[in-house]
């Protein structure tokens, strides 16, 4: 990887080690994992090692900012990680989407080990779960929607310990109070650039203009109507990023002094529009995506 692509992410590997050791610390304290992910960029958002550090816990895949991404695209990723033997459930944690699924979801999950424990008397023995996920995902705000508080940010700086404790979010159902945070897989330079173009990760990893030639070519091939229309453009489905931002800029009259078109302005705003979704709500990855990524 270059130096210019490789994301500036202020993770250290010591961060990864211990954030690591604390999940594997709590794991044996719960008994599923619910794994947050952005639904708009499904495979980005996802740490690459949970598969591993999860084993054979039942696992949960809650796709998070359902009403920024494409809805199709999120049944289909739905599909994908249920065929996976998980649960799955989308959230919109802002209005509140999906929040009133999570208990129901849980106990389809864990039928098994509730009747077990039927069975042994333990009829009222609570179900006990993790959210894990990379930061800026939404863990916090879906904790405290899920335990109906406006309590405060978790905290996102990995191995702060503090003392354990549970949310209570549903009649025999504990939540583990602090998110595990993950990290990306940021050794990808595109891995990099899908959580850039989200806004998921603040730090500059590209510069404003090459970051939005990127994102332009990939919208340009996923949702061609849609950037056509907004931009007035009429090119070939095969034209570059560049070329597409500054006709884009053009249509839309952001010129400089002597006559230039100021692509640098154009960038901002094709990042802002589609971070505010003005663009559409665009999912920048499909299934078929995870499977090559697999193999
Ligand atoms: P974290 O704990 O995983 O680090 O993430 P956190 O909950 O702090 O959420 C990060 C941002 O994402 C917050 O926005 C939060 O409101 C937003 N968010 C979380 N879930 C959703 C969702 O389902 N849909 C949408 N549209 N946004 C979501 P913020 O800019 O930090 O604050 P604010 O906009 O809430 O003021």
């Amino acid at each position: 990887m270059s130096e210019q692509t490789k994301p500036n992410i202020n993770w250290y590997p010591g961060h990864m080690t211990k954030t690591r050791r604390k999940m594997e610390e709590d794991l044996p304290l719960v008994d599923a994992v619910c794994e947050l992910l952005d639904a708009r960029i499904p495979i980005s958002s996802r740490n690459p090692d949970i598969d591993a550090i999860c084993g054979a816990k039942p696992r949960m895949v809650i796709l998070n900012r359902m009403d920024m991404a494409d809805p199709a695209a999120t049944r289909q990723w739905a599909d994908y990680f249920r065929a996976r033997g998980m649960a799955v459930l989308q959230t919109d944690c802002k209005s509140r989407r999906g929040i009133g699924d999570f208990a129901p979801a849980v106990r389809r999950l864990l039928a098994e080990k509730l009747e077990r424990y039927a069975q042994k008397g333990q009829k009222g023995r609570a179900l006990k779960l993790m959210v894990v996920g990379i930061p800026n995902v939404g863990k916090s705000t879906f904790i405290n929607q899920i335990a109906g508080r406006k309590g405060a940010k978790a905290e996102n700086r990995p191995g702060v310990t503090r003392g354990k404790q549970w949310v209570n979010v549903d009649q025999g159902l504990l939540l583990l109070d602090t998110p595990g945070i993950l990290w990306p897989k940021f050794e990808d330079p595109e891995v990099g650039m899908r959580l850039a173009y989200t806004g998921a990760i603040k730090e500059e990893i590209l510069d404003t203009e090459t970051l939005a030639c990127h994102l332009m070519e990939l919208l340009w091939s996923r949702y061609p109507q849609a950037v056509r229309e907004r931009y007035k453009l009429e090119l070939s489905p095969d034209a570059d990023g560049y070329t597409l931002l500054t006709e884009a800029g053009k249509k839309r009259g952001y010129l400089l002094a002597r006559g230039e078109i100021d692509t640098e302005r154009m960038a901002k705003t094709l990042l802002d529009e589609y971070r505010s979704c003005k663009l559409g709500r665009f999912t920048l990855e499909s299934p078929e995506q995870m499977e090559k990524t697999n193999e």
